[in-house]
């Protein structure tokens, strides 16, 4: 399908003032000439700039350049931007609402920034609502759109921070549910030739912080929309203990949507630092996944591991480490044959708990540093530099590594880099 109809479902559009971050500020810097090409001049007009400071586009708050930029409203402005010699020559990066990525450096290439808008219903009957959004959509504002109309299934995922085009990047997930439970398809332009396909769920092959966009289909797709099937009788989730415990304190038996995504706001504005006033990216690592017996072994040096056995990491449970099937210590006991856990299952243990072991929490070294809350969060204090960010993420995982055996996974997407390769 040609990108330029395959946007055509305007006549459901319900609210196309959904679209970028309220934070994002357009800088006014000269428009680059085309060599072959006419300018951008698209129906939206997409701004089209070069030497821009990246520090308003990433939640690190990090101060780099990009030479190029230019901010995709519609496929049109997609078709006309494969057709430069700008696109062409230089590196390009996909950009959302950049809550998930660390530039180390200046970015010497093209950043499309996505900001494809609407919100559209496919389908529906008296049980289920299918909806389609615009990859530039702020997921909370889906959120919260959901949430207003009655439609169940996203207010577990309350409060994600970004767009709703990278939802399916590594598949978002938060207190018991992931994105993959309500996800039906989603449509990308192959970057090579243009075309736009379509990515059912067994296509993007979801696991845990994981999808086939994190490996071969990496840079190669940009995602215009996802569509999503919504539940209009809503079954609560509410299996995560933080959770749980809330609504339980605040005497609420029978939980409404409203109710859920009210105690995960409130459990997470305690929890994670905003980036509004301290740069973070979230969880800087994956929380890792071992052996039943690499457990058992880690159990004898440090008998107060916390660890969560994962039957399937592809089923709803891989996701959430509290949710996963209930916690194996101190509670649960070691794992052993006897105990009634396989030892050759995987347990999955808080990369948290690790960086905290090893001294890292509330560390600060410049303007780098540890939140002091949360041992898996890394962040800004003010002026540090990606390099300086990166420095300290090598630093932890080498030292876990060296300390515990187990080598941690970066969540967050550095671009050009590489936590593996000192510089
Ligand atoms: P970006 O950071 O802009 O991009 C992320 C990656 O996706 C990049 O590789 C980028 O190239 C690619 N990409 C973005 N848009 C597109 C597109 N349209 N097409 C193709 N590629 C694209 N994540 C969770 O899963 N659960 C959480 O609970 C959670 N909590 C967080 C809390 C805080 C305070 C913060 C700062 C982050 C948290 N995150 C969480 C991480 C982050 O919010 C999610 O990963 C989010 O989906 C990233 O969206 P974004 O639009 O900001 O993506
Ligand atoms: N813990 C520590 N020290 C800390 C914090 C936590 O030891 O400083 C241990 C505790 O044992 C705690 C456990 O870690 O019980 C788990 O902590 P938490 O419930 O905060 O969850 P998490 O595993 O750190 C994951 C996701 C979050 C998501 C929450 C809630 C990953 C990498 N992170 O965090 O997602 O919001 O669960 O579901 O899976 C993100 O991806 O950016 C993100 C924030």
């Amino acid at each position: 399908m040609d990108v330029s109809t395959a946007f055509n479902y305007t006549s459901y559009y319900l609210f196309p003032l959904f679209a970028s971050p309220s934070n994002v500020q357009i800088h006014s810097i000269r428009t680059i000439p085309f060599t072959n090409n006419p300018p951008l001049n698209t129906p939206s007009n997409a701004p089209y700039k070069e030497r821009i400071s990246l520090k308003p586009y990433n939640t690190f708050g990090i101060d780099v350049t990009a030479d190029y930029w230019v901010e995709i409203f519609h496929l049109d402005d997609i078709a006309r931007l494969l057709g430069t010699d700008l696109y062409r020559q230089y590196p390009h990066f996909i950009l959302g609402g950049g809550s998930n990525v660390l530039f180390p450096g200046d970015y010497h290439g093209l950043i499309i920034k996505n900001s494809i808008p609407g919100v559209t219903v496919i389908s529906e009957d008296e049980c289920h609502v299918v909806v389609r959004t615009g990859a530039g959509v702020v997921w909370d504002d889906l959120v919260r759109h959901c949430l207003n109309n009655g439609w169940g299934g996203l207010e577990n995922l309350s409060m994600i921070p970004g767009l709703t085009g990278a939802a399916p990047i590594q598949n978002i997930g938060a207190y018991g549910v992931e994105l993959k439970e309500t996800f039906v398809s989603l449509d990308a332009v192959q970057l090579d030739n243009g075309q736009t396909e379509s990515f059912d769920r067994e296509r993007c092959q979801f696991s845990y912080r994981d999808s086939i966009f994190k490996r071969s289909c990496k840079g190669r797709y940009l995602i215009t929309s996802v569509t999503l099937k919504l539940d209009k009788k809503p079954k609560m989730n509410i299996s995560y203990g933080p959770l749980k415990a809330m609504l339980s304190e605040k005497g609420v038996d029978q939980p409404t949507i409203q109710d859920v995504s009210r105690a995960v706001r409130a459990v997470r504005s305690y929890k994670l630092p905003d980036p509004s006033i301290t740069g973070n990216a979230g969880s800087f690592f994956k929380n890792p996944l071992v052996t039943g017996d690499r457990f058992a072994q880690l159990q004898d040096s440090y008998p107060d591991i916390p660890g969560y056995p994962v039957v399937d990491q592809s089923d709803s449970t891989g996701g959430d480490i509290t949710a996963s099937g209930g916690k194996i210590t101190p509670s649960g006991g070691k794992i052993t044959s006897s105990g009634g856990r396989s030892p050759s299952s995987s347990v999955k243990i808080p990369a948290a708990w690790l960086i905290e072991k090893c001294g890292f929490k509330g560390m600060r070294d410049g303007d780098a540093g540890v939140h002091k809350r949360h041992a898996l969060i890394l962040v800004n204090h003010g002026r540090a530099s990606g390099e300086q960010l990166l420095g300290l993420a090598r630093n932890i995982r080498e030292t876990v590594l060296e300390k515990f055996g187990i080598a941690l996974e970066p969540e967050v997407n550095i671009v050009n880099g590489d936590i593996g390769i000192k510089p």
